[in-house]
């Protein structure tokens, strides 16, 4: 009966965890928490599993996935080198939202899960129910985000059952998503660099305080997807995103650091047209994002403006039919933890033209950037100032 095994349990639930070990076992797909979002896992070494994550996501199978493990010991079994930046980084922060890409083991995972790479992406998850699901399947789980695909990361069991209802085996309920937005994504290259492959709950800063900041190198930019040709401008270049040490890193001579294949899909993305302003100052976006939000209204659009707390007084009342804050600015834990809830908020305000202010890429900022230049298909307005 598919209603029953949707139905979330709570995290202690030891009767719940079991039934979703053994649908997991079994070669059926189960979502739950992690706390980055929640994930869609399925045996990794069975096909068959597999295939049932990308079929429930609609996702493309150019699209590697990540195996999650709840022991370092089963990194044996699946790769066939650690290499000495790797293996720190991982004592550092693991468990936790770091995902290293590894040399494949061959035959260790189906071909689904690396998409015909030789290399995987390996995280250990930085949360209870999660490991002790993992730890209960007794096999290495490939999980993406539990959302459709193209649809914002699920960060409540809410959410998942909104995009993927009646297309999982089952729905592990551990509460809100503590990160909110998806682990980072590293490579050790050949010369022992860092690539950040994808920008997320671990900083470049973090990795930095472990492997030195030389080693280092910044996230290729987010361009390769392709945006309607009205009022695109380029997104982030390579040296706003890469912050004050580009420079020093790309003389290094490693060249720009490789793309992970799912970088060049347009995620996340509301059903509303969504576009990010930037301008030399707040009260410049403000203004200039007032009068857009104005003209939109205006003709008929049902508007929305995703802003900081610290600039909620510099827009008129009612600017935007629909105004979420994702909290202060300063310190962007909230905006990480909210930022996709928010996305679907503006769904169910029926939002048609979104707005969005920029925030610095520094910090926790590089994957709120990273993640909102890709729900707005890299379209922002330069407002100038
Ligand atoms: O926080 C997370 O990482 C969540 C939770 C559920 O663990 N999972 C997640 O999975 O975000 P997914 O499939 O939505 O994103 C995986 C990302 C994609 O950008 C993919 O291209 C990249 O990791 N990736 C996976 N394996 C890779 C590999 N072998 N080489 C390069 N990139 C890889
Ligand atoms: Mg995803």
């Amino acid at each position: 009966d598919p209603e029953s095994a949707l139905a979330p349990v709570s995290a202690s639930d030891r009767q719940a965890l079991a039934e979703a070990a053994e649908l997991l076992r079994r070669g059926e797909t189960v979502a739950f928490p992690t706390e980055t979002v929640y994930g869609l896992g399925a045996n990794a070494q069975s096909t068959e599993a597999v295939q049932r994550i990308f079929a429930a996501k609609g996702r493309p199978s150019d699209n590697p996935l990540i195996v999650h493990i709840a022991d370092r010991s089963a990194l044996e079994g699946l790769v066939t080198e650690v290499p000495p930046a790797a293996a720190a980084l991982m004592d550092a922060y693991w468990p936790g939202p770091l995902t290293v890409v590894l040399p494949l083991r061959g035959g260790a995972v189906s071909p689904r899960v690396s998409a015909g790479l030789d290399t995987v992406g390996i995280r250990m998850p930085d949360h209870p129910v999660a490991l002790a699901l993992l730890t209960a399947a007794g096999c290495p789980v490939a999980a993406p985000s539990a959302n459709r695909s193209g649809r914002p990361s699920p960060t409540t069991a809410a959410h998942v059952l909104d995009d993927l209802a009646g297309a999982v085996g089952g729905v592990l309920d551990g509460g809100a998503a503590g990160v909110g937005l998806e682990s980072t994504v590293i490579q050790v290259l050949d010369d022992g660099k860092v690539a950040v492959l994808r920008p997320g709950g671990i900083t470049a800063e973090q990795l930095a305080a472990v492997v030195g900041a030389d080693a280092v190198l910044p996230p290729a930019p987010p361009v390769d997807f392709t945006a309607p040709a009205d009022a695109v401008k380029p997104p982030a270049s390579g040296d706003d995103a890469a912050g004050p040490d580009a420079a020093r890193t790309d003389a290094g001579g490693s060249g720009p650091a490789p793309r992970a294949p799912g970088m060049k899909y347009a995620h996340y993305a509301p059903r509303g047209e969504l576009r990010i302003v930037r301008a030399s100052s707040p009260q410049a976006a403000a203004k200039a994002a007032a009068g857009l939000l104005a003209e939109a209204a205006a003709r008929g659009e049902t508007t929305g403006l995703l802003l900081f707390e610290e600039h909620v007084p510099l827009y008129p009342a009612g600017a935007a039919a629909c105004t979420v804050s994702l909290g202060p600015l300063a310190g962007l834990e909230a905006a990480a933890r909210t930022l996709y809830a928010a996305l679907r908020r503006f769904d169910e305000a029926g939002a048609t033209y979104i707005l969005a202010e920029a925030c610095p890429e520094e910090g926790l900022g590089a994957a709120v950037m990273n993640r909102l230049l890709k729900a707005a298909a890299g379209r922002v307005i330069e407002a100038g100032r």
